[in-house]
């Protein structure tokens, strides 16, 4: 009698921790099916740029690169050279220099001196000035500017609006 009811026992808690199991194994599974969330997003960064402070350099991600973000200050956008301008993004009444971090000579990542006003890549010396143009070689060029569209006060990487499309085909960016 006594083992009879043990064995009830041991025969319910079995059940219930196979159930549990089996419970676990259906999750996982729905888990597996379910696209991962940065493949739901995959391609697109999308930035408030009413966060950002003057003359001061943000580092944001988008495809595993580095995105330089600089909202310009006012005296900044007003001693800006045509070529500067040519790169300028403005937002809202805002100006910024958006670009790829990393240097076009080798790949290095600058760095930005906030009382110059301008970037050195250590690696060999190349500098590159507030809105992303090259000043100093070895790098060929100035920063490549990511595809972005202007929505609102948000800036979407990753897709081509037409300030974008504008740069590109005039030779701005790569
Ligand atoms: S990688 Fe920047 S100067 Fe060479």
């Amino acid at each position: 009698m006594e083992n009879n009811s043990r064995r009830g026992f041991m025969g319910k808690a079995f059940g219930a921790v196979a159930a549990v199991g089996a419970i676990g194994s259906l999750f996982a599974m729905k888990k597996s099916w379910d696209p991962l969330p940065s493949v739901r997003s995959a391609g697109f960064t999308t930035l408030d740029l009413s966060v950002y402070k003057e003359n001061e350099l943000i580092t944001e991600k988008w495809r595993g690169k580095p995105i330089f973000v600089l909202k310009k200050t006012a005296d900044m956008v007003a001693s800006q050279t045509e070529s500067q301008k040519a790169r300028d993004i403005e937002v809202n009444g805002s100006h910024y220099m958006i670009a790829i971090g990393l240097c076009t000579h080798l790949g290095c990542i600058p760095a930005y001196n906030a009382s110059n006003k301008g970037f050195l890549c250590a690696c060999h010396g190349g500098q590159f000035d507030f809105a992303g143009d090259v000043t100093k070689v070895p790098p060929p060029r100035g920063f490549d500017i990511p595809p972005f569209k202007i929505e609102g006060n948000t800036l979407v990487l990753g897709e081509a609006g037409p300030e974008y499309t504008k740069m590109k085909e005039s030779g701005v960016t790569l």
